[in-house]
Parts: structure tokens; C-alpha cells; sequence
């Protein structure tokens, strides 16, 4: 917080059944207050579009609010320290499905030290208080962007996201 300018709490539509969670705003996103708005987002915004949606149809937020400084992943304390934020906006969200975006967000929702390349596509339960909601990992648009061989893993992955979000009312 001491070092970011903007707080980036959300974006897309809060009422939608389909939450995503992503890692933590970098430089385009502490800027402008907006999640998702760099290159990365460009990207997010394109697989989304790939499988029928835009930001209207989700809300978009990350497990941390504030910019690491310089780009770094955000430290085990900083994952803690804001995670019960996390959740309980989960909570007040009431998502019926969650996307968590890259390894981080995976890994600190599902409570697991398993990697991305294992749990992508898989889908797992969130557990908050009395709610249980399904989530799938899917690899980061910052990660297919450095490696655009593995788009074709996430392009299945949405694929099979797609049909069971689409399966929820
Ligand atoms: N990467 C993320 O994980 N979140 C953002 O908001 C931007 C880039």
C-alpha cells in the first residue's frame, strides 16, 4: 500500500455468477485503479471473448489489492495479511463459479503448494464459511504471453470452464 498509487479493488459486474481472481495489479493497473488493464488484461479480455464473454459477464478482482512494488509476486505475509479480505469479498460476491487466474491465486484459494501446471483445468471447491463454490485454475494470460506454446492447454481449459459455468443458472 505504501508504495502503490492507486488501490485496484475490482471490476466487471458484481452481480455476474462468475468471479475471477487474479495475482496482483501490476504497473498499467496501479495507474489507472482498474484490474487487468495491461498487456495481461488485454490478453484476459480475449480468452474471455474466446468463450463467449465480456466483463460484463464477470467480476474480476486479485488476491492482493495494491501493487508488489516492481512487479515482484506478492510474499507469503502479504497473501495472508489480505487474504481475509479476499474472502469475505468472495463471501459478499456470492459467486456461483470461480476462475482463479495464475498460480498464486490458485494456490492461496485451494490452500495447496501444488503447482499451476498440475491443477489447471481441474476443477476444485472453494470453501468459505457455508459456501462451497467450484473453481477451476487456469493458467495466467501474463504466463501465455512468455509462453504461447501452452495457449492451446488454456483454450481447453476455458472450453470446460465454459460449459459448466453455462450449466449453472
Ligand atoms: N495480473 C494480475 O494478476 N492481475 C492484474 O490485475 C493485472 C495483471
Amino acid at each position: 500500500k505504501a508504495t502503490a498509487k492507486n488501490l485496484v479493488f475490482a471490476d466487471g459486474n458484481p452481480e455476474a455468477k462468475i468471479m475471477l481472481v487474479g495475482e496482483s495489479p501490476g504497473r498499467d493497473e496501479d495507474l489507472q485503479g482498474v484490474p487487468f488493464v495491461g498487456q495481461a488484461g488485454q490478453l484476459l479480455d480475449r480468452m474471455l471473448a474466446a468463450i463467449g464473454y465480456d466483463r460484463s459477464h464477470v467480476y474480476i478482482t486479485n488476491t492482493l489489492p495494491w501493487r508488489p512494488p516492481g512487479n515482484r509476486q506478492p510474499t507469503p505475509q502479504e497473501l495472508a495479511m489480505c487474504a481475509p479480505f479476499l474472502e469475505r469479498h468472495i463471501e459478499l460476491v456470492q459467486p456461483k463459479v470461480l476462475m482463479l487466474v495464475g498460480g498464486v491465486s490458485a494456490k492461496q484459494l485451494l490452500a495447496t503448494h501444488d503447482g499451476i501446471m498440475k491443477i489447471r483445468g481441474k476443477w476444485k471447491n472453494v470453501k468459505l464459511g457455508d459456501m462451497e463454490i467450484p473453481a477451476m485454475p487456469i493458467l495466467h494470460p501474463a504466463y501465455l504471453l512468455r509462453m504461447p506454446a501452452h495457449k492451446k492447454l488454456a483454450w481447453a481449459d476455458l472450453q470446460d470452464f465454459r460449459d459448466r459455468a453455462n450449466s449453472l443458472s
